[in-house]
């Protein structure tokens, strides 16, 4: 039932052990597709419910909306339907949901959830946890700290899906948000609330505030996977894995956990220096595509024409055996 080798691609190595991965500092998985990538992340999900289910313990996972998990639910609730996956040991905890918002509003991340994935699965009601958007504005404290708690007392989050948002956020951990955060209230960056602004038909629909799990919380999983699938991602993506670690980034405290995995498909790796220039990383196959792109490359980051270029741009740019099969820059 479970696809082994899909759930071993996203097995973690860490980062910095491979000369590829050079410039690197977040372990990370290239797919095909975004479909290829949910279908694995859905499998390695599938892959530790079942072992917790053979030593009869509970499952805990953080769950993230968005449209970036929306194939991995959809796989889970084939799993379930099909292949008999059941989630009755699974505890789930969401990272994340508007302020203030009705629970039977479409827009909800309680909505989002029940739609895509808990009315498709056997999971138990009472296991299913998501900040609650109705408290009154007097009760959000005291909600927040309670969620935090339900969570410790549990065991803490054994498996934690993330997406990543334009700003760099995880959850709705904006920039700014401090590494020590936990489940707070948090005002949502413009690009956040432009972001959704689809799914609200205007702007000016989208909640200002949300709850959402902190920093710490995230830090505190056993195990983190984040996705991101198409070049809209790319930029973000880039900074998150080869950028330092910055709050005005909160994806890149990231780096700081022993056990994340990245899974991007090959739009959203596309920025990254081992895809873009990957002469600037190791030895590169010369091939005739690779030729034309990096003297392009090379010329516009020097600034001069490309007869211009001398001996000493290649060879100042990772570009010297390329120098050594022709010759001389001249050649
Ligand atoms: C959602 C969440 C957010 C999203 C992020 C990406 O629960 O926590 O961080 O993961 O905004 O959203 P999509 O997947 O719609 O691009």
């Amino acid at each position: 039932m479970i696809d082994q080798t899909k759930a071993a691609l996203l097995e973690y190595k860490a980062p910095g052990s491979f000369e590829e991965t050079r410039y690197e500092k977040l372990h990370n998985v290239i797919v095909n597709n975004s479909s290829d990538g949910s279908i694995a992340i859905a499998h390695c999900i599938a892959k530790l419910i079942l072992a917790k289910q053979k030593k009869k313990e509970t499952c805990v996972l953080g769950l993230a909306t968005g449209s970036s998990p929306l194939s991995v639910y959809r796989e889970l609730v084939r799993l379930h339907q099909e292949e008999g996956l059941s989630f009755k040991n699974v505890i789930t905890f969401n990272l994340d949901e508007y302020y203030p918002i009705s629970k039977e509003d479409v827009q909800s991340y309680y909505h989002f959830m029940h739609q895509n994935l808990f009315n498709g699965i056997d999971i138990e009601p009472e296991n299913i946890h998501i900040p609650n958007g109705e408290v009154t504005p007097e009760e959000l404290r005291a909600s927040c700290i309670a969620y935090e708690k339900k969570i410790k007392k549990l065991g803490g989050i054994d498996l934690q899906i993330l997406g990543i948002g334009r700003t760099g956020h995880i959850g709705f951990n904006e920039p700014g948000s401090h590494l020590n955060s936990q489940t707070r209230t948090i005002t949502l960056d413009h690009l956040t609330r432009f972001d959704a602004s689809a799914a609200f038909q205007g702007i000016e629909n989208v909640p200002r505030k949300a709850i959402t799990m902190g920093i710490q919380t995230i830090l505190n999983a056993k195990r983190i996977l984040l996705m991101a699938w198409g070049t809209y991602k790319a930029e973000i993506i880039q900074k998150a894995i080869e950028g330092k670690i910055t709050d005005k980034i909160p994806t890149t405290y990231l780096q700081y956990h022993k056990n994340t995995t990245l899974i991007l498909d090959t739009e959203a790796a596309s920025e990254l220096t081992r895809i873009k220039t990957p002469w600037l990383v190791s030895s590169c196959d010369w091939n005739e595509a690779n030729r034309s792109k990096a003297i392009a490359w090379l010329s516009e980051r020097v600034n001069k024409s490309i007869l211009k270029l001398t001996d000493e741009d290649y060879n100042q740019n990772g570009m010297s055996d390329l120098l050594a099969q022709h010759g001389s820059s001249y050649d």
